[in-house]
Order: structure tokens, then C-alpha cells, then sequence
């Protein structure tokens, strides 16, 4: 075989969420797309805010030359400045463009991240569940994945942080709120991490940071808010997407910043500027970047799904599943009520509804609900759920 034993691996093992997304796109074709409850990829349904066509219309017309030349690998200066300036009014601390990079979406985002703080065989912490691609992201860098689980509601348990860092520990890496399961992590537990961290770096005679990823940061249910890390934690980074808050997912736009309370702040967005470089990036995509500069505290449509959120987690608990409601996010993560959770995603499927086991972000026992989807595909969906926790039982 012509491809590398590496990638061979890595599709092996690849995404839970893509296999059952493919088994989705076969029963569609099968059985018909609007017979099937199809809750696997966080890809919303919804569409950009009006602001976004507008604002691309008005790009479009603007006859000023050399806008879609190369730019500074960062992106540009009068993008970067926008958005330092709403980090800075959120009370992220003295931002300037100098701490923001543009990159092309949070996963770009993370990969140069990575790849500008990790050596080889320097470590990731991650808490389960987590997104599953955070194993390729460590291993595209030669850095090692390390898991930490949160506890049963799915918070921060400090203690197993803290056990689980090492002399190879670089990174901390939070999601928040979480991909799969809807927890913002509160104010109390980010300001203990923070003391963690600052210990465990003297400990080891070398920094480790805090990288959050944040591409839910607006989609927050109840008043819920999420807390701000910079004020908190010094050695601190955000990564972040337009993909969830703007619905802009296809067109890959999001940055990184870097708090400006790090005292290497200046060496990281060099190095950090040449990795979306050498990566292939290059800089992000230049329309994007116009685009997405002045819509920074443009608020998430949550209707849809304030809406489906209450749809199930009301329908499944009614139906006997354990689960915790989401805080933010657009994902729910029941208990299975059986141990096998890829037995009892099949279970689901053989009633037309397509949902990711948890196996696939670390925490087997749970599986995953993308409810980014119509409100009526959750309400039709019910019926499948119960079904399926009777035939469980
Ligand atoms: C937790 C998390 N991080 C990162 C990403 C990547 O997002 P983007 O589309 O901005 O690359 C996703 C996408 O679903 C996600 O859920």
C-alpha cells in the first residue's frame, strides 16, 4: 500500500462520528432522508445571521485593490486589532494585535498551537469525553495525548488534573463550553487550574499553558457564563471559530489569542505565526478574515436550540435516560442504558436514528446527540429513543 503506516492507523481508528455518519447517508438513501433522525455531526443547520450576507455583499463591491494578496502569516493588522479590541472589552486584559492570530477555523487553530509550543514526545492533557480529534491534532505534532476524566456530571476533578501532569506536560487542553457534553467549566475550578498549573510548572522547572478551546463560547443556555480565563490563569490561551456562533463552519475562519499576561507572549506569536505558515496555512483566508472582523460581539441564534434542547432533554428523561443537560453547546450525552454504548447506538439505528457512541470521545457507557438539527427531527426522533430504552431494559 502506497499510504503511510501513520494514516493507516489514524483512519483505522478514525472518527466514530464519521463511520456513523456514512451509515446515516447509506439508511438515507435506503429508507429516505426524511425517515431518518440523523443527530451525528455537529454541522448546524441553521444558516448565517443577515448581517453576514450583507456584510459579504458589501466585500464584494469594494474596488479597493490588493485585497486578496498574500497578508502578514498572522492575518491582517486591521482584522487582528478588531478583534483584540472585543477580547479587551470582555475583560480579557490589555490585547493588541500582537496577541491575535487569524487562523483557518479553531482546528487549524489548535494544530498551530501545538505545533508551536510541543516538542516531540511533550505531552497534551485532555479531560474525557473529549473532541475526538484532539488525538490527530497531538499526533500530527509528535505530542503525546494524556486523559484525565472529568467526574460524573462531567466537571473538572482537579485532582486527577493535577495527578495526570508530568515532567512532558505542555498543554492543558479545555473545551468549554464542551464538545460532547454541553459543561462550561465554572469560574472556581478555571482559578484552581491556574494555581495547579502555576505549581506544576515550578514543580518541573518549565511553563505549561492553559489552551482553551472555545467555538461554543456564545451558545450558552440559562444565563449561564463563561467565564473569562485570561483574568484567571496566567499562562493562558484561546483558540475559536466562527463556525458554531456565525453558522460559517465551510469557510474555516477562527484565531488564536494569546493572553497577553504570558510573559513569552511575543516569542508564541512568532512562533505561533511562522507554524500557520510552515503548516500550509499560510494565513487565513482573506475574505473571512474581512468578513468576520467587525461581526465580533454579533451574539449565537440560540432559538433552534434552546428549543431542541428542552425537546430532549424533557422527552428523554420522560423515556428513563440518565443524562446531564447541557450548559452550552448544541450536543446532549446520555448514560446508554447499557454498558455497550456501540451496541445500543445500533440499537438506535435499527430504528432510524443515527447518534455517536461515546467510545469515540473517551467515555465509553454515554453516547452522543448532535441536536444542531430542525426542532421537528427531535420531536419525531422521540418515539425511537423510547423504543429503544424499552427493548434496552
Ligand atoms: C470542541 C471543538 N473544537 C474544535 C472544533 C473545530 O472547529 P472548526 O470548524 O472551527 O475547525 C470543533 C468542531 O466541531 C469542536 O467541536
Amino acid at each position: 500500500m502506497a499510504i503511510s503506516k501513520s494514516m493507516a492507523v489514524a483512519m483505522n481508528k478514525s472518527s466514530w462520528i464519521r463511520k456513523m455518519f456514512e451509515e446515516g447517508a447509506r439508511l438515507k438513501t435506503l429508507r429516505g432522508a426524511e425517515n431518518i433522525y440523523d443527530f451525528t455531526l455537529g454541522n448546524p443547520s441553521g444558516e448565517p445571521p443577515a448581517v453576514v450576507r450583507q456584510r459579504l455583499r458589501e466585500l464584494a463591491a469594494d474596488p479597493s485593490l490588493g485585497a486578496h494578496r498574500y497578508m502578514p502569516n498572522a492575518g491582517l493588522p486591521l482584522v487582528r486589532a478588531r478583534v483584540a479590541e472585543y477580547l479587551a472589552s470582555q475583560g480579557g486584559g490589555a490585547f493588541t494585535e500582537n496577541h491575535v492570530i487569524m487562523t483557518v477555523g479553531a482546528g487549524g487553530g489548535l494544530n498551530v498551537v501545538i505545533k508551536a509550543l510541543c516538542d516531540p514526545g511533550d505531552e497534551v492533557l485532555v479531560v474525557a469525553p473529549y473532541f475526538a480529534e484532539y488525538i490527530f491534532y497531538a499526533s500530527n505534532h509528535s505530542a503525546e495525548l494524556k486523559v484525565a476524566r472529568t467526574d460524573e456530571k462531567f466537571r473538572l476533578a482537579l485532582g486527577r488534573i493535577e495527578d495526570a501532569i508530568g515532567p512532558k506536560t505542555r498543554i492543558l487542553l479545555l473545551n468549554s463550553p464542551n464538545n460532547p457534553t454541553g459543561a462550561v467549566y465554572d469560574e472556581g475550578s478555571l482559578r484552581e487550574v491556574g494555581e495547579i498549573l502555576e505549581r506544576k510548572s515550578k514543580e518541573h522547572g518549565r511553563p505549561i499553558y492553559l489552551v482553551m478551546d472555545e467555538p461554543y463560547r456564545k451558545l450558552v443556555y440559562d444565563e449561564i457564563q463563561v467565564p473569562n480565563i485570561f483574568s484567571m490563569v496566567r499562562r493562558a490561551i484561546a483558540v475559536t471559530s466562527h463556525s458554531k456562533d456565525l453558522n460559517l463552519p465551510g469557510e474555516r475562519i477562527g484565531y488564536i489569542a494569546i493572553g497577553p499576561q504570558n510573559d513569552d507572549s511575543a516569542a508564541m506569536f512568532d512562533a505561533m505565526t511562522m507554524a500557520n505558515r510552515i503548516l500550509g496555512f499560510v494565513n487565513a483566508p482573506a475574505l473571512q478574515q474581512r468578513l468576520v472582523g467587525p461581526l465580533q460581539g454579533t451574539p449565537a441564534e440560540m432559538t433552534v436550540y434552546r428549543e431542541n434542547r428542552m425537546i430532549l432533554t424533557e422527552g428523554l428523561q420522560q423515556a428513563g435516560y440518565d443524562l446531564v443537560p447541557p450548559q452550552g453547546g448544541f450536543y446532549l450525552f446520555p448514560k446508554s442504558p447499557i454498558e455497550d454504548d456501540v451496541k445500543f447506538t445500533g440499537m438506535l439505528q435499527e430504528r432510524n436514528t443515527l447518534v455517536v457512541p461515546g467510545s469515540g470521545f473517551g467515555a465509553p457507557g454515554h453516547f452522543r446527540i448532535a441536536f444542531c438539527v430542525e426542532p421537528d427531527v427531535c420531536r419525531r426522533a422521540l418515539p425511537a429513543f423510547a423504543e429503544a430504552m424499552q427493548a434496552a431494559k
